[in-house]
């Protein structure tokens, strides 16, 4: 059992986005997940949302990068880094994990190897204990889903890096679903639109700010238009253009049958009562992809299933994570729990912790 002096963390290490949540405290920390060094001597320059506003601007012997890939982590050294100076950050002084104990978010799908290295990136920054823990049970846990009751509830995670579809019950995964493509492959599709388009070049920052002002998941949706600049290709001088809405629409909508397939797909293979069930209680979808205008709207008319949207699309998974590591001071033990101790990775006792 946990001490009363451990400090207890929940974390949605995200491949947009890492959430952190202290118990006691609530979400402490929320910021991109990207890190900027120097391309030849490896020093760290930025990270988090000081070094997401150097994309696009930085100089060439900079080079920013998001060190995880469709949720996973790709660069171990770059992930740790990014990890250490977020945790300096909440602490004030200390950037050790030292006599904590962390839930750690993971996507659903990846391999023991991937879930085990995750745990390992954690305790090998000074936490006493790590505990992976699906993305979709954290997320439906944080929007206030009953998930250890026998029902059937179907998430859908959105995501920067990756999708996932997930039936739930009993607090575990009965069937689950991952797409690859997610919020940050749509911005490279309008930055691929705008350039075949209007022979314009723009950046990722741009991108992603068209698909959340303009961006819409519905064809009927009311028109709207939003001024933007770039580098014309042919002349390579600045040029300004309008965008519509509508022009939006036509990029995000083979993404969306994407979605709807994986909905299906994972429909298909779950028990007949559980699907029943989802018919019932609805979709819940989370990650930043559930704020695109009119996606509720969208997957009910293709679906024919009630959907709603997580009160916090883009917490509710750390605030599953942390839900989880309150539920180790409850005397009912939930079913998740159960499911999940051989995965735990816990510092030997002679273990140092390397910064
Ligand atoms: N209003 C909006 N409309 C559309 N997309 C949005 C909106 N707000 C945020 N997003 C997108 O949500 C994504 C980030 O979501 P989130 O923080 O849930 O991802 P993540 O957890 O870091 O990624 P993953 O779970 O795939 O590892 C980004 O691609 C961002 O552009
Ligand atoms: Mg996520």
């Amino acid at each position: 059992m946990f001490k009363r002096f451990d400090k207890l963390y929940g974390i949605d290490l995200g491949t947009s986005n890492t959430v952190i949540f202290e118990q006691g405290k609530g979400i402490v920390l929320s910021e991109p997940s990207v890190v900027a060094f120097h391309q030849s001597t490896g020093e760290l320059l930025a990270v988090g949302a000081e070094a997401q506003a150097m994309i696009g601007r930085a100089p060439a012997h900079v080079d920013i990068t998001y060190p995880l890939r469709n949720g996973v982590i790709a660069n171990f050294d770059l992930t740790s880094s990014m990890l250490q100076h977020f945790i300096k950050k909440i602490q004030g002084r200390s950037s050790l994990l030292r006599s904590s104990q962390v839930y750690i978010s993971v996507p659903c799908g990846i391999t023991n190897v991937q879930k085990r290295a995750v745990e390992e990136t954690i305790v090998h920054k000074g936490a006493k204990r790590a505990i992976a823990v699906e993305e979709p049970l954290a997320a439906a846990l944080g929007a206030g889903l009953p998930i250890d009751e026998p029902i059937g509830h179907l998430v859908l995670d959105i995501g920067g890096g990756s999708c996932q579809v997930a039936i739930l019950s009993l607090g575990g995964i009965v069937a689950s679903h991952t797409v690859n493509r997610a919020g940050m492959s749509l911005d490279l599709d309008i930055m691929d639109y705008v350039k075949r388009q209007y022979n314009l070049e723009i950046g990722e920052r741009t991108a992603e700010e068209i698909k959340k002002q303009i961006g819409t998941a519905r064809a009927s949706s009311e028109e709207r238009t939003l001024g933007i600049k770039g580098r014309d290709v042919i002349n390579g001088l600045p040029r300004s253009i309008q965008l519509s809405s509508r022009e939006i629409y036509t990029v995000v909508d083979d993404f969306l049958q994407l979605l709807v397939e994986a909905i299906r797909a994972t429909l298909e293979r779950c028990p007949p009562e559980l699907a029943g069930d989802v018919v019932e209680q609805g979709i819940l979808l989370c990650g930043g992809g559930a704020l695109l205008e009119g996606i509720d709207e969208r997957i009910r008319e293709e679906t024919g299933v009630p959907v709603h949207i997580a009160e916090h699309p883009l917490e509710c998974t750390a605030l599953g994570t942390g839900m989880m590591l309150g539920a180790h001071n409850s005397k009912r033990v939930p079913a998740w729990r159960e499911a999940k101790p051989e995965s735990a990775v816990q510092q030997d006792a002679g273990q140092q912790a390397e910064m």
